[in-house]
């Protein structure tokens, strides 16, 4: 923020939406005496995701990381396996592959979509592989029918990273049904949220029941327990963790859910005005949909020219108000993974990508004002702004 900006004149990077419905649902969340984790809202939630998604089970967990770490466990992944990932992704997405003891073998991602490159997936397989974790990059799905035949054909498993997707859709079936099994995020930057907090979404009905069961140290919710009339003792036979979503998040996950159509259109809104505004702008290159997508706009990702210094652009945007960030992660430079991995055009999207604001409460002044800044700062930056 520039030293004269004020809080109301900062654009934020992200803002989540909430309103009264949000509010009420807290308050009654709260005098209903449950609060904890698996109780009836989460139950509502995960009644309504699979409604939503057309999908048979939804089961309603405490972070997206934590959805890809039950998913993978319920998949039995294990020591000695390896997991291909796609590369351009929040770490996350590895860390679960480490989480079970397993390898990450990352992936290269396409040059338009940033979604892993199927051919590189299929490069990447070797006779240790048990699976393949697409990530839906910034709100875009990836390559699912070649990703779903490359996994049938070779016996694999296939997962989503559907962080970020929460209301994409692909040849017109939603995020949530394309893979084996889709983990969503409701962290406070994404389509909806509730803070923080997860979903794990998948038609096999024993990999839900699992995944439910070890989101609670294995065994059965205590509010299913606790209102037997018996005196259950629940037996832990299986090690399991306490990955559960409080049913106070629950009750905002909710009503989120229910204005979701609302707060795409808004987003879908917001990118547009930004495509048009980009149009002539040089230094600056905007996202791109790829055929057959319906970006749901989690995250604005423009890509600076090889000539337009980053770090200067982004300095010039926050020293005037603008929000922006780097946009995600190449996975195989982080030294956790020591992966020996090349991927090239990951590596060029961690270095020249530029997030900039994008949310549901963001207005078409705000996007203007983005747009004027950027330019300045795009055009300052080439001339070598010393800042
Ligand atoms: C692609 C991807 N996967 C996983 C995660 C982790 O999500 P969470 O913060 O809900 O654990 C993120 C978070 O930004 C992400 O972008």
């Amino acid at each position: 923020m520039s030293p004269g900006a004020t809080d109301a004149e900062v654009v934020p990077l992200a803002r989540p939406s909430f309103g009264p419905a949000e509010v009420q649902a807290v308050a009654d969340a709260l005098a209903s005496g449950w609060v904890a984790g698996q109780g009836p809202r989460g139950a509502a939630l995960e009644e309504a995701v699979a409604a939503r998604l057309g999908a048979a089970h939804a089961v309603a967990v405490s972070s997206c990381t934590a959805a890809l770490h039950l998913a993978l466990a319920a998949l039995g992944v294990g020591p000695g396996d390896e997991v291909v990932v796609a590369d351009y992704t929040y770490p996350a997405t590895g860390h679960a592959v480490l989480f079970c003891g397993a390898t990450p073998v990352f992936a290269d991602v396409r040059p338009d979509t940033w979604t892993v490159d199927p051919a590189a997936v299929a490069a990447a397989i070797t006779p240790r592989t048990v699976g393949i974790i697409a990530v839906d990059a910034f709100g875009q799905c990836a390559d699912y029918d070649e990703l779903g035949a490359l996994a049938r054909r070779s016996g694999l498993f296939l997962v989503a990273d559907a962080a970020a997707g929460i209301g994409a859709r692909y040849r017109e079936r939603p995020a949530g049904v394309l893979a084996d099994v889709t983990c969503f995020s409701l962290h406070a930057r994404k389509g909806i949220t509730s803070g923080e907090g997860g979903l794990v979404v998948t038609d096999d009905a024993a990999l839900a029941a699992t995944v439910r069961s070890r989101s609670s140290f294995g065994v059965r919710p205590a509010y299913e327990r606790e209102r037997g009339a018996e005196l259950e003792v629940p037996v832990f036979e299986t090690l399991g963790w306490n990955y559960k979503l409080s049913d106070l998040q629950a009750a905002v996950a909710l009503v989120q859910l229910g204005r979701l159509d609302e707060l795409l259109a808004v987003r879908a809104a917001r990118a547009e005005r930004y495509r048009r505004g980009l149009a002539d702008q040089t230094g600056v290159t905007a996202p791109v949909v790829g055929e057959g997508r319906d970006h749901a706009w989690q995250s604005y990702v423009v890509t600076l020219d090889p000539d337009v210094p980053r770090a200067a652009v982004a300095r010039h945007l926050r020293r005037s108000g603008v929000q922006c960030s780097i946009g995600t992660f190449a996975s195989h430079l982080q030294p956790v993974y020591r992966s020996p991995a090349r991927c090239a055009v990951s590596a060029d999207c961690f270095a020249r990508h530029l997030a900039v604001p994008m949310h549901a409460e963001l207005t078409e002044a705000q996007v203007d004002r983005v747009l004027e800044v950027l330019a300045d700062a795009v055009a300052g930056a080439r001339a070598g702004e010393a800042g």
